[in-house]
């Protein structure tokens, strides 16, 4: 069975075709990522129009690449939600029309669970395209515990099986991703700040400024807001001023050496509170398979603490895999084809910005 997958929630405009739900036999991603850098954050219009300019393009490559005729596709999963609604409307409706035009069931899948299904693709086509992708040796086993951290979401959830699943706890405000991004717009990193405050820590000492890790009622929830605030109110201490000095005139305000350390005792903390809250639900649920999702877990100093820290094997997507892709999305709709999860009318599947897990 393959499957046509097409994404577009933010700024990334993805399509791919996956066999069987693990072998990946093409991964197309076009971002309008460089438009948005200079804004400190994805601006929502461009974002829509920069969909509406390259989707058909990119699905005629993801084709393409995975050397798979129409008459091949045996079904068409797409993102309804949540995310951005502009960005979501444009890889929707391309999905509703050519599952129209192609006579193929349509599966609408969320993108957040989606991004645990990119730890299902196990195999891949021998194409130079998909040379450098490093992906898990086998699938996980239920019950697995997914650690989900991205730019819009912060969660812990313990699957008994497909469509069978907890959510533990999730973010009470920010998620980590967004955190990683307003710290970097502080500091006058680029944006998306993950990878901006990664090369930056590297210079840095993670003691070197002393921020709260937020305790919460419920063991499993996150919060972000408070460690966003601390980091604020260091910086403003740092450069010598008081709490009404503008996060606007931090960038210039800071030497290098203290953007560096508030960098890496932000990361620090933000990677340590993650942890803090998996190994707590390993230790309570003993699952078979923990894997981490989402962007997020790109970081690599997440890897290298989760292997200091955490006992058991832990999966993670490649990191093509872990930012937003149609590749797990395909994957996702394989599950959801051969689990009895029901297709959706093409004449009616609506986007769904604010949806949940
Ligand atoms: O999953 P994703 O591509 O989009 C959403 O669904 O939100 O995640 C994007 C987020 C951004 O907030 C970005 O700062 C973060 O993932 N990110 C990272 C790293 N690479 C990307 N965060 C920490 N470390 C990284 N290396
Ligand atoms: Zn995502």
């Amino acid at each position: 069975m393959k499957i046509l997958g097409i994404e577009s929630s933010a700024d990334e405009t993805a399509a791919a075709v996956v066999e069987e739900g693990k072998k990946l036999l093409s991964n197309i991603v076009a971002s309008s990522l460089d438009l948005h850098t200079v804004y400190g954050g994805i601006v929502p219009e461009i974002a829509a129009r920069s969909h509406l300019e390259v989707i058909v393009p990119v699905v005629d490559e993801a084709l393409k690449t995975a050397k798979t005729s129409w008459d091949e596709i045996d079904a068409i999963a797409v993102t309804y939600g949540p995310g951005l609604g502009g960005s979501l409307l444009i890889g929707l409706l391309t999905a509703r029309t050519l599952a129209i035009a192609k006579n193929k069931p349509l599966y609408g899948v969320n993108h957040v669970t989606a991004h645990v299904y990119a730890n299902f693709l196990t195999d891949k086509a021998d194409i130079p395209q998909l040379a450098a992708y490093r992906l898990n040796e086998k699938q996980p086993d239920f019950p697995l515990l997914a650690l989900i951290v991205s730019g819009g979401h912060s969660q812990l959830v313990l699957f008994k099986n497909h469509f069978d699943y907890q959510v533990l706890g999730q973010t009470a405000d920010d998620a980590v991703g967004e955190a990683f991004d307003k710290v970097a717009k502080m500091l006058g990193l680029p944006y998306p700040g993950g990878p901006s405050i990664a090369k930056e820590a590297q210079k840095g000492d993670i003691k070197a400024i002393k921020l709260p890790k937020a305790k919460m009622s419920n063991t499993y929830d996150f919060s972000f807001s408070g460690l966003k605030t601390a980091v604020l109110r260091s910086a403003q201490e740092l450069a010598g001023q008081d709490y009404t000095f503008p996060s606007s005139g931090l960038p210039q305000a800071l030497t290098e050496a203290q953007k560096a350390d508030i960098a890496a005792s932000f990361e620090d903390t933000a990677i340590q509170t993650l942890i803090d809250n998996l190994k707590v639900a390993i230790r309570q649920f003993n699952p078979k398979s923990i894997v981490l999702a989402g962007g997020v877990a790109a970081s690599q100093y997440l890897r290298q603490q989760i292997e200091q820290h955490i006992d058991q094997p832990v999966l993670y997507p490649d990191i093509k895999l872990c930012t937003d892709n149609a590749a797990m999305i395909a994957a996702l709709g394989y599950f959801m084809a051969t689990n009895n999860q029901p297709t959706a009318d093409p004449y009616s599947l609506e986007i769904d910005p604010g949806l949940q897990m």
